[in-house]
């Protein structure tokens, strides 16, 4: 093991509705001392771009678990190119499961030239339930953040890049809902959210403020006409939770269903954190 300098921590995250930006910027607080740059891979444009690391970077990476990797995390991971440069890797995830979303990441992370040194599960607030991981994460949640940031950073400075615990399949507490993970374990396309989960609709209260375009990850609104591509839409809940008006609604019942299973599945658990070093 040979020490390493780190010159510049990155910032690194795909967060339609902020959460995962928040735990990727309350863990890099806990590192002291190099320069900081963000890259926010939400907006469509900036994953047209190539992002090349070095020895001497870190790489804090955040994703939104949903269920999984997000879908296109094939396309998120393409975009980055690490050379032997040291990976951070966190997700996000809604209080109930994160599934093999660790793994895949951490898969995806080696493949791009990434040298994992530490992975964490983080919970939040559930993007499409509110009910669920309530307030999350919340002050409790982000000392462990904190430690987690430190006690990564420590093994990035040792040049330590042995995970001792590795992820596995994170199940839930829920048979009904294990069944959706199952499926994940054998099929490694990315994960796509159905398109009848997607429909949504826009109302007369609508500003025309752009929020909700310049933040959409696939350029999947048309705020002229108050319509979405529902094809390209990745169902990520980004535009529905940044719309200052509340004027964007899901109208999908298959949603309306699937949700409240999925509340009273979750909604009186308190998960913890999981952190692999
Ligand atoms: C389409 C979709 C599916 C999701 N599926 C799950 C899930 O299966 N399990 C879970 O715990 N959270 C799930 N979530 C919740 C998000 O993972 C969680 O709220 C996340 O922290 C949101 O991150 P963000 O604020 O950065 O977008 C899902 C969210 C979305 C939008
Ligand atoms: S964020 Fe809301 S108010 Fe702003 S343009 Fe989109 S729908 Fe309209
Ligand atoms: S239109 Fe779809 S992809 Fe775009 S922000 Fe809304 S939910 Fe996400």
């Amino acid at each position: 093991m040979s020490k390493a300098e780190i010159s510049c921590v990155h910032l690194v995250y795909f967060s339609p509705s902020g959460s995962t930006e928040k735990i990727v910027r309350k863990i890099a607080s806990a590192i002291k001392g190099p320069e900081v740059k963000i890259h926010n891979l939400l907006p469509f444009a900036a994953r047209q771009k190539q992002y090349s690391f070095g020895k001497n970077d870190l790489v804090i990476y955040g994703s939104l678990s949903a269920g999984m990797l997000f879908t296109k995390a094939e396309e998120l991971f393409n975009c980055l190119e690490g050379n032997e440069t040291p990976f951070i890797g966190v997700i996000s995830y809604g209080n109930a499961y994160y599934g093999v979303a660790l793994t895949e990441m951490k898969e995806r992370a080696e493949n791009r030239g990434f040298k994992v040194c530490a992975l964490g599960a983080f919970i939040a607030q559930h993007t499409m339930a509110p009910e669920v991981g309530t307030g999350r994460p919340d002050a409790k949640d982000e000392e462990i953040m904190l430690d987690f940031g430190r006690r990564a950073y420590e093994k990035v400075l040792a040049g330590d890049y042995n995970l001792e615990n590795q992820p596995g399949t994170n199940w839930s507490s829920s048979e009904e809902f294990n069944k959706y993970i199952a499926f994940r374990e054998t099929n490694k396309d990315p994960y796509c959210f159905p398109l009848e989960f997607r429909a949504k609709k826009i109302s007369d209260d609508c500003i025309k403020c752009y929020t909700c375009v310049k933040n959409c990850p696939t350029n999947a609104i048309d705020i002229e006409n108050k319509t979405f591509d529902l094809e390209a839409c990745i169902g990520c809940y980004g535009c529905i939770n940044r719309c200052p008006q509340h004027a964007i609604n899901s109208t999908s019942p298959e949603v309306t269903g699937f949700m409240q299973g999925f509340i009273d599945a979750f909604k009186n658990d308190r998960l913890e954190p999981d952190m692999f070093f």
